[in-house]
């Protein structure tokens, strides 16, 4: 398969680009073409997309579509939608999207309706279980940022009588003071790993179990079960309530196999089964739709034009919900982990990063509006909230419309200069100050939005953006599914751990010898 730079429509692009990609005006743009919020939006399932105020326009979006089929992007999604081997590295299938495929229609669906089905089934038993109050998930990565990310996203749909927790920095001071306010009768610990290796899981595994003994704990099969693909090394560890997955699931792709546990403790089975139906929904979307239409496909190649045209090395995320304040952190590691990759020197995976809105907008969105780098911006809204607070929903709503509007027109120093403002220091030079208080606009972003953040709809936009982290990938031509750049640490902490009992810092550099030693003398 050719890689985006080898194709003749790159030759176009960059052709296009100078010729009008570097200076595309976005407030020219509406202003040429009031139809440009009809012709530029996408429906897809759950997700309605405005892709109006990008940088981009018909001609551009023909050539991306152009770069997609030369490099066989439908061959490619095909492959990866039918089990072939695409993760060559590790000789492995992608299959994520057969554990959301209903029962009878993908591969492995034998497989993978009997863990579903028992894995609910013994959800539904822990959820009717008074006696548990406290769900703790053990894991780390793909094994925690999933279900952390969901269950608050679904607080609505919570069980309220048990809590969810998520442990997973193998620092100390994430696992200690949770210990200190369970009742070792009461909770549930899930050791959650696709490996069971992995050193921060297994210390936190390890601290809880030796807790749960010694508050005098017995009874591990009601107190203990693990979700991983090494049922083995969950036995010797002493815990035989443990449910499955395959090597073909990815760890940052693992939500929807026994990994989502703690979700469908917190949700039930029939929620969790929505959140599937939401994501197959949106596979369906990727696999049958016409790539002008694709939404994944769309934003895909959205993300090479900012790539490696304009140049812009990040993209912020603003979830106008405060239920999804751990997307971010879980894009990060969908993305990052996904696309941060180098077999040469083509630019590839932006920085991926945010907070809810309005949180943002009070700490880095100035930035935004009048840094030097230009950040293209992702607004997710949600029409009908979960609450009964009307007003604020107004408000919030305001808000989000707002930010991108005021990132895309900007305000010239003229204009400024007409306004008053009240706060300046008296007698400051008006031009002057005219010039701090103008924005350059035609700042880019994307909106979408959700009728309601639901299972189903959730369901659909976590699987969007997975399908888009593909379609990058294999435009960038890398494989968006293994990892090994988080190899070097791991294999360098192993070797650095029993240099902390002794601070020998021998054959070391002198920075992590003088560290070492200012650490345990
Ligand atoms: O950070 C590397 C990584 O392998 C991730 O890809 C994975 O999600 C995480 O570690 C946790 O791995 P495991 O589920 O095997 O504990």
């Amino acid at each position: 398969m050719k890689r985006c730079d080898e194709t003749q429509a790159w030759g176009a692009l960059k052709g296009h680009f100078e010729a009008h990609g570097r200076d595309f005006d976005l407030r020219e743009a509406f202003e040429r073409d009031p139809g440009r919020f009809a012709s530029m939006s996408v429906e897809a399932p759950e997700v309605f997309a405005d892709l109006s105020k990008n940088r981009i326009d018909t001609a551009t979006w023909h050539f991306l579509q152009d770069m997609a089929r030369e490099c066989g992007l439908e061959a490619q999604r095909d492959a990866l939608l039918r089990g072939d081997t695409v993760n060559l590295t590790e000789g492995r299938a992608v299959l994520h999207t057969a554990l959301r495929a209903p029962p009878g229609q993908g591969p492995f669906s034998d497989e993978v309706h009997a863990v579903l089905n028992a894995m609910l089934a013994y959800a539904d038993r822990v959820r009717s279980d008074t006696g548990i109050t406290d769900i703790v998930n053990i894991g780390i990565g793909g094994s925690d940022l999933g279900p952390a990310m969901v269950v608050p996203a679904l607080d609505a749909y919570r069980n309220p009588a048990q809590q969810l927790h998520f442990v997973s920095n193998v620092d100390g001071h994430d696992i200690a003071p949770l210990l200190q306010r369970l009742d070792a009768k009461k909770s549930l610990f899930i050791v959650a790993s696709k490996t069971f290796t992995t050193q921060e899981t297994m210390a936190n595994a390890m601290a809880a179990r030796a807790w749960f003994v010694q508050q005098g704990g017995s009874d591990v099969a009601r107190h203990f079960a693990a979700t991983t693909t090494n049922v083995k090394a969950a036995a010797d560890f002493g815990i035989d309530t443990t449910f499955g997955f395959w090597d073909w699931v990815g760890g940052r792709y693992s939500l929807w196999s026994a990994i989502g546990l703690p979700i469908a403790i917190a949700v039930g089975g029939a929620h969790f089964r929505a959140l599937l139906a939401g994501a197959h929904a949106m596979d369906q979307h990727f696999a049958h739709t016409p790539l002008a239409k694709n939404l994944p496909v769309l934003l895909g190649l959205l993300d090479v034009w900012y790539r490696n045209f304009h140049g812009f090395t990040s993209r912020s995320v603003a979830p106008y919900h405060q239920g999804l304040r751990r997307l971010p952190a879980y894009l990060q590691q969908l993305e990052m982990e996904s696309n941060g990759k180098q077999v040469d020197q083509l630019g590839r995976a932006p920085v991926v990063w945010g907070e809810p809105g309005t949180n943002g907008q009070h700490a880095y969105f100035q930035m935004l509006h009048q840094g030097t780098d230009v950040i293209p911006v992702e607004f997710i809204a949600v029409k009908t909230p979960s609450h009964t607070l009307a007003d604020q929903h107004d408000k919030l709503l305001a808000n989000c419309l707002a930010q991108s509007q005021a990132l895309m027109l900007g305000k010239s120093a003229a204009v400024a200069f007409t306004e008053k403002a009240p706060t300046a220091a008296p007698g400051f030079d008006p031009a002057v100050l005219a010039q701090h208080r103008a924005f350059p606009g035609n700042r880019p972003s994307t909106t979408f939005v959700l009728e309601a953040l639901t299972p189903q709809s959730l369901g659909a936009l976590i699987a969007l953006y997975e399908h888009r982290v593909f379609v990058s990938g294999a435009l960038w031509g890398i494989n968006s599914f293994d990892q090994w750049g988080v190899e070097l640490g791991k294999a360098l902490c192993n070797a650095l751990l029993p240099r902390l009992a002794t601070g020998d810092g021998t054959g070391l550099d002198s920075s992590t010898a003088g560290l070492l030693k200012r650490l345990t003398s």
